[in-house]
């Protein structure tokens, strides 16, 4: 098994508001303040992907664990042809299908409960995105190759940094509300691509974050 599914589908589906509060800002002064000192990281990755995504415009795009559909909505800004999000989470996607309505954007995105391996699709991807999604998988591999076979063009992944003092912190606080997350090295990650036949990418670190850009 290459995660804990009922337990992050479980933890995840009760985030919902909290999570998307990192992005929408709504939330206390104080608060606001220390994600803006402690998460500036997470604002640099949403940056990071979509320079590493362009040329935008036209693309079909895949996003793996695609929470509030944060990624997805500005794909589709910057004039995808189609966004697809999909995630084990039903409260996130029942999320983004709100919001894509409100957005009158249905036309250009599409949202499924589901985890890569069940995702069950004709389509090849030009971008495919993993982001914030292998804290929460034991086992990256497997997803990593999967996202290969979905994929022609980019996939572009963040790892949170092994071995740091807010890795020890956030793994006490996440296990504390029954939720596993994992840490990796560079050369867990290296390591990873190449067991995955990706031998050409940009590999880019900020914060406590590893983003890599892999070219197919
Ligand atoms: C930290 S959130 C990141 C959301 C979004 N990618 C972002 O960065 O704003 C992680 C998301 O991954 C989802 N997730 C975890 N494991 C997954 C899997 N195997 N397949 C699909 N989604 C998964 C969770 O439900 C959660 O919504």
């Amino acid at each position: 098994m290459y995660q804990n599914i009922e337990q992050q589908k479980n933890y995840w589906h009760k985030e919902v508001s909290n999570f998307d509060s990192i992005y929408s800002h709504r939330k206390s002064g104080f608060k606001n303040f220390l994600d803006k000192k402690l998460r500036w990281d997470m604002y640099e990755r949403f940056d990071y992907t979509m320079r590493k995504s362009e040329p935008i415009e036209g693309k079909n795009i895949l996003d793996v664990g695609c929470g509030t559909g944060r990624f997805v909505f500005e794909f589709v800004r910057r004039k995808a042809k189609k966004v697809v999000g999909i995630d084990i989470a039903p409260g996130m996607i029942e999320t983004c299908k709100k919001i894509a309505e409100e957005k009158m954007i249905n036309d250009k995105c599409e949202f499924y409960i589901s985890d890569p391996f069940e995702f069950n699709t004709e389509m090849k991807f030009d971008v495919c995105i993993g982001i914030g999604l292998f804290d929460y998988i034991i086992e990256p591999l497997p997803v990593i190759k999967r996202m290969k076979e979905l994929t022609t063009g980019k996939i572009i992944l963040s790892f949170p940094k092994k071995g740091t003092l807010r890795a020890f912190i956030r793994k006490i606080r996440l296990n504390a509300r029954n939720c596993d997350v994992y840490f990796f090295s560079p050369e867990d990650i290296k390591g990873y691509l190449k067991e995955a036949g990706i031998e050409k990418y940009n590999f880019d670190q900020f914060g406590q974050l590893y983003c890599i850009t892999a070219h197919l």
